[in-house]
């Protein structure tokens, strides 16, 4: 009785000082536990939900902090660019700021100069059209790689996609990023493979936020009791790109024979960059960690929808017959003349971003979005998922129909704010390109070479389409297919 009487007053209290003081309307709940157990198990949907009864900016309290979530095109762009520079914080949990040790990185870095100069390099040394042309030979081969471990496991049987998408897109980033292959062809990791892989799915499973231990201040003292699991995890992260620095600078010192890798760039530029070890390390993280999973996740959900719609699967089998024929592969210089494949990339990006709620973006001061106050260290999210499939933003928002771009070209890459999986802004992503091409190389390849079907007895209807809590949206349920080889022998 008591607890539900105080539980009243204070959500008395939130109402009027949200009235009082022009903040979003949201939810009103009791402080502590806040929305955090309704926004559970999948926090972008409950969000989206949230946002059709209060409207298309939200807030809403979890502990002691203010969240914001907009859901329109039009609050996007105030978030993303009218307010970009007082929103370019990121918000680090406890357990994000022992990986990326307290934002010695880019991705968890506050923004400053130091930020800026960190995003110059690596678009410059890692993302810049030279250096992806450079390293497109080593993606060609990685790909070639999974095509022909499919060809040799699959025999009419049933697959789970994910396992080698992910193998793909892993030795893909690692070549790039420290001239490595973690994989072999056969599927065996190497042991360094095989540790950071452990690390990653660790990372995956971690709980890097402790919940109200870190939310509310005054229960914050409690948080060691459970931290321990993040610390050991952030040792092992930087114990294991530490050895990969130090391994390349004996090689480097050894031989001269410097491979174009982002590593090599970073460790010969060190001086003129002004780059600690921390600082190399955690850049390498950083690649390792929002590289991979966010393309896997792309080209899974991709399949999903091509098996739900055997025409689309047809149309862009079509293309490639004619673009590139049966007697050769598809590579990444074909994807400027297979527009449709293009569309069916933009389309499963605008129905299944990969990271659903972007990044956290922080208020640094306090700001007017939307015309409400949003009170410094406010953490705001754009819900690029919701944007995604709006009824007032696209036709039939559900229908997965790639030809919608064929119709109208949006840009994908943080122009157009109706799709943005990439975000927009000073805090945009890097890799857009990359992961642009990479989705488009794994689902062409896979599309060229093989005719897809499920499982007997599995009907398209029982395709589970939810997502995985998280960051990134994997499938909850990973898709389970059986390839057919289409051409008459493979190239
Ligand atoms: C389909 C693939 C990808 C998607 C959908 C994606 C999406 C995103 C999004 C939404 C953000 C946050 C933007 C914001 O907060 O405003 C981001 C940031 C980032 N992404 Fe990607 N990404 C992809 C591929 C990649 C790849 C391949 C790499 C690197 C190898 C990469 C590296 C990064 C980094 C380092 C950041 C942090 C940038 C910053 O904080 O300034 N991403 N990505």
């Amino acid at each position: 009785m008591v607890v539900e009487v105080l539980a009243i007053v204070v959500t008395l209290i939130i109402i009027l000082y949200k009235f009082t003081q022009n903040l979003p309307p949201g939810p009103c709940t009791w402080p502590i536990i806040g929305k955090m157990r309704q926004l559970r198990p999948n926090v972008f949907r409950s969000l989206a939900e949230l946002s059709r009864v209060y409207g298309p900016i939200i807030s809403f309290r979890t502990g002691s902090s203010w969240k914001i979530t907009v859901s329109n095109p039009q609050l996007a762009k105030e978030v993303l660019k009218d307010n970009d520079q007082q929103l370019a914080n990121r918000h680090r949990t406890t357990g994000i700021a022992r990986f990326s040790r307290n934002g010695d990185d880019l991705t968890w870095a506050d923004y400053g100069p130091r930020f800026v100069k960190l995003k110059k390099i690596c678009v410059v040394e890692l993302f810049s059209s030279k250096n992806l042309e450079t390293h497109r030979a080593g993606r060609e081969e990685e790909i070639s790689i999974m095509i022909e471990s499919i060809y040799s496991n699959s025999c009419g049987k049933g697959l789970v996609l994910k396992d080698y998408l992910w193998n793909f897109m892993f030795n893909s980033i690692t070549r790039m990023i420290f001239g490595k292959s973690c994989v072999s062809s056969d599927g065996e990791l190497a042991i360094e493979g095989r540790e950071l892989k452990a690390i990653l799915e660790a990372q995956f499973h971690a709980k890097v936020s402790l919940g109200i231990l870190e939310e509310v201040w005054w229960l914050r003292w409690m948080s060691w009791i459970i931290d321990g699991e993040n610390k050991a995890l952030a040792a092992r992260i930087h114990k294991f790109f530490e050895a990969v620095i130090h391994e390349r600078e004996l090689e480097r010192e050894n031989d001269n024979n410097t491979y174009p890798n982002f590593l090599d760039a970073l460790l010969s530029r060190r001086k003129e960059y002004d780059l600690s070890n921390n600082t190399i390390s955690g850049l390498l993280w950083d690649m390792v960690s929002a590289g991979i999973d966010t393309s896997v996740v792309a080209s899974e959900w991709g399949m999903a929808e091509l098996l739900r719609n055997p025409t689309v699967q047809q149309r862009v089998q079509k293309e490639l017959d004619n673009v590139i024929g049966s007697g050769e592969v598809m590579t990444e210089l074909d994807i400027p003349n297979l527009p449709y494949l293009r569309c069916v990339v933009k389309e499963t990006l605008r129905l299944h971003a990969p990271t659903p709620l972007m990044l956290p973006h922080q208020a640094n001061q306090n700001l007017n979005i939307g015309n409400y106050n949003i009170p410094k260290g406010s953490r705001v999210f754009v819900n690029v998922w919701a944007i995604g499939r709006d009824q007032d933003v696209w036709k039939d928002p559900l229908v997965f129909r790639p030809e919608r771009f064929l119709e109208e070209d949006v840009d994908i890459k943080g122009h157009d704010y109706r799709l943005l999986p990439f975000g927009s802004g000073r805090r945009v992503c890097p890799g857009a390109q990359l992961g642009i091409n990479l989705t488009s190389l794994m689902l062409g390849r896979l599309l060229h070479h093989f005719e897809w079907s499920l499982p007997e007895g599995m009907r398209v209807e029982e395709i589970d389409m939810l997502e995985m809590s998280g960051i990134v949206g994997y499938k909850k349920i990973p898709l389970e297919v059986v390839p057919t080889p289409r051409l008459p022998t493979h190239p």
